[in-house]
């Protein structure tokens, strides 16, 4: 089964921070051939517009960015139910809001359901990998790999690791959390599971966490690290002969590659020296850390030191599933760090970016041959407001600046799993065979 996609094609072979300009590849009429869910050639219609013509499905999208798929690095689907719950910090936020919340999921029926809408939602705004918490319960696992697997959406989940230091509702046991892991890691070898952060997990479990992060091979990890300060003080109460917070994880060897950590505020240079040379991958979640008042992502030391970012949602203490709004945050978050970020910079730790922090950017990321076609559809005009401001844009950087800084959901037109269109287009839509 091949398809073509023809439009505005966007995409980055490398870090436009690192590359200059050849790190995006841009072909204002530009096709993709998708032949068996991935991309079998990209390029200028005008070369490829016979291979279009043959292809057993044709989507031409006049007008509009086509870019590979949104990726985010760091989200929570239980959480969806309670985004946007006022607090004055993490840790109140945990017990007053998130905790009772994840508790549901010990009924089935109610991670089934969450589960559904979360990766309807993921598709309406563009992301199509995700790096996703669940809870507790192995059931609430299962239930967001088989929405993710309804759809043929690549996504990395866990069940959360918790046995103290958190409701007796909440936790499960050194032995049984990690049986329950190694379990689900059997059956979806998506292969994911999750510490929720060091002081909800005892040593025995910690310590069970890194053997299967160690014996399985390809397996992802991901966790919480460095976000609030009062978080902080409780880890060096709890370990307080550790160099630091991330060190805790290093020393239980939970650091690696594949292990995502988000939030990484409260680092300082022997702690990004750390993660680069362990390949640990940093989760940057603006509107989590603008919303609880966590502190600010220093993304220029983080490149300064070599770290791979990517970008993050972490909804529910992120505010928005949208990653055109997560880049909004993250560009002025930038700012107050001292750092202006390019648009490409922004889209590019959306995309390729994000795909390299969950070591997956040898399968997505880009439109590079042979990996997967996860492709999304974003009319830069979806808003009155919009197409008024982009008739005064003259260059590609400008465009993209205004998609991004006046984006959100609206922009996203269509979603493309492995070449195939995932929602139903409304007649205003501009998809026409061509
Ligand atoms: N630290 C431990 N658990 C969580 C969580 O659910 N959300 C955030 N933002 N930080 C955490
Ligand atoms: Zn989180």
């Amino acid at each position: 089964m091949s398809v073509g996609i023809r439009g505005h094609l966007v995409h980055f072979l490398s870090d436009p921070s690192l590359g200059g300009s050849e790190a995006v590849q841009n072909f204002s009429d530009g096709v993709l051939i998708i032949e068996a869910g991935c991309v079998a050639a990209c390029g200028p219609y005008a070369s490829l517009a016979e291979r279009y013509r043959a292809c057993d499905e044709r989507y031409y999208y006049p007008d509009r960015f086509v870019l590979p798929g949104f990726v985010d690095t760091h989200t929570h689907f239980a959480q969806t139910d309670i985004i946007a719950s006022p607090s004055p910090s993490l840790l109140h936020w945990l017990e007053h809001y998130t905790f009772p919340e994840e508790a549901k999921f010990a009924d089935p029926n109610h991670g089934r359901a969450v589960a559904q809408f979360f990766i309807q939602e993921l598709l309406r705004q563009g992301i199509t990998t995700a790096s996703i918490f669940a809870t507790v319960h192995p059931e609430s696992c299962e239930a967001i790999f088989q929405a993710a697997h309804d759809r043929a959406m690549r996504v990395i989940a866990g069940k959360v690791l918790m046995d103290q230091n958190a409701p007796d509702f909440l936790c499960d046991t050194a032995k049984g959390g990690i049986e329950a892991s190694r379990a689900l890691v059997e059956r979806w070898h998506g292969r994911g599971r999750t510490p929720r952060f060091i002081p909800t997990s005892s040593e025995t479990q910690l310590r069970l966490a890194a053997t299967l992060y160690h014996e399985i091979p390809d397996l992802h990890l991901q966790s919480h690290v460095a976000e609030n300060e009062d978080e902080i003080a409780w880890v060096k109460q709890l370990y307080p002969i550790s160099r630091s917070y991330l060190q805790v994880y290093q020393d239980f060897g939970l650091l690696g590659p594949r292990a995502t950590y988000a939030h990484c505020i409260w680092f300082d240079d022997d702690d990004r020296r750390l993660m680069a040379a362990t390949q640990t991958a940093a989760a940057f979640c603006p509107t989590s850390n603008l919303f609880l008042g966590s502190g600010l992502f220093d993304l220029a030391a983080a490149r300064s030191h070599g770290l791979t970012v990517g970008l993050a949602t972490d909804v529910g203490g992120g505010t928005s599933f949208s990653m055109l709004r997560t880049m909004q945050e993250a560009y002025k978050v930038a700012q107050l760090k001292g750092l202006t970020m390019t648009a490409e910079e922004c889209f590019y730790l959306a995309t390729l970016g994000g795909a390299k922090a969950l070591g997956l950017d040898s399968m997505i990321g880009s439109f590079k041959t042979g990996k997967e076609a996860d492709v999304i559809v974003v009319n830069p005009e979806a808003t009155d407001l919009c197409s008024r401001r982009m008739q005064s844009t003259k260059t590609l950087s400008e465009q993209l600046f205004v998609t991004m800084m006046l984006g959100d959901e609206r922009m996203i037109e269509q979603t493309h799993i492995l070449g195939r269109p995932m929602q139903t287009i409304e007649p205003k839509g501009a998809a026409r065979a061509n």
